[in-house]
This record gives C-alpha cells, structure tokens and sequence, in this order.
C-alpha cells in the first residue's frame, strides 16, 4: 500500500464578533480561492430544522455549544473534502477546547475586528441573534471574547464598507 504524507484539510476558519462579517467575507473569499464555503451557524439550522433562537429558546445555550462542537467534529473530520473556509460563530473560539480542535485540524483562524460600535451598528434591529439583547449586555460580552479573538493566528481590520476589501486583506496575509 502507498504510503504518503497524512493529508491535512486545507481549512480557513473566520471568527469575530456577532456582526464582524464572518458569513459575508467567508462567501465571498471561498469565491475568491476556489474553495467550498461552510458556515456553522446555517448547518446547524439546517441538520436541526430549526433556527439558532429556537434552539436557545428550546434547549438552552449549553446545547446549542455541544451542537457546535459536533460541527466542528465533523469538520476537523473530512480530510478528504475540498479545501473550505469556515465562517464559525461569534462564540465559538470562546470555548477553548474547540480552538485546539481547530489547530488539531489543521485549520488557519482569522480574526475579523470590528469596533463595537460598528458591531453594535450592524446588529441593531436584528433578531436572529439570541446573545443579542441589549447594548449593555452586548458590550460585556464583546469584551469577555476579545481575549479569544486575539489568540487568532491573523487579524483583519473588518471596519470597512466593503467586504472585498476585507477578502483582499486575507489574501494579502498568505495564510497558507
Ligand atoms: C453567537 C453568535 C452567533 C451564533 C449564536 C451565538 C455568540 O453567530 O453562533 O447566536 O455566542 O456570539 P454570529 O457571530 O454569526 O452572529
């Protein structure tokens, strides 16, 4: 039988804030390299048939974390597949044994920074985002994740209009 090198998954996973543009940039920077495009938020609404706020509402956060994780497993998993970029959710490296996860797999974090404001801006009158409450609790929890996001192995100025400008950014840092 050949032996060869382990294949490792080609992965780019984004991650920032609620409102950072993970979904939006991951899209369009997939386009840009040819690569499939994964978001974890839509999978999990979609293996589940129900949205992320039903699934707080229904099962609280902590099942919603173990769903995630599952998504990540499955990820980290498919060493064969194409070459993805992975828009995360804006918990998910809060959790810290999913960050290894990640690294374990291979896979290249981005951080997408993005001033509160601007996130807060972004946000406002959304009601997809069971952790968005009220601007208060919405700046706590920016902050208790900002620890997270810096442990990124890149960052990216995400406050811009244009989310091209932030793909060009990433291409730029030659993550791979
Ligand atoms: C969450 C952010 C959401 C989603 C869930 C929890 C968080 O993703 O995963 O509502 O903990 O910040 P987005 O960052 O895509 O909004």
């Amino acid at each position: 039988m050949p032996q060869g090198p382990i294949p490792v998954r080609r992965l780019l996973f984004l991650v920032g804030f609620m409102g950072s543009g993970k979904s939006t940039v991951g899209r369009l920077l997939a386009g840009r390299l040819g690569w499939t495009f994964e978001d974890v938020d839509d999978e999990i609404e979609r293996l589940q048939g129900r949205t992320i706020n039903q699934i707080f509402a229904e099962q609280g956060e902590a099942h919603f974390r173990a769903l995630e994780r599952e998504r990540l497993e499955d990820i980290a998993a498919r060493a064969a597949d194409a070459p993805a970029v992975v828009a995360l959710g804006g918990g998910t490296v809060a959790q810290p044994a999913n960050l290894d996860l990640l690294r374990a797999a291979g896979g290249v974090t981005v951080w997408l920074e993005c001033p509160l404001e601007e996130l807060r801006r972004r946000c406002r009158g959304m009601n997809n985002r069971p952790l968005f409450r009220d601007p208060a609790s919405f700046e706590q929890l920016y902050r208790r994740r900002l620890p997270y996001y810096q442990q990124a192995d890149f960052r990216v100025d995400a406050d811009r209009r244009d989310p091209n400008d932030v793909v060009e950014e990433i291409l730029r840092c030659n993550v791979f």
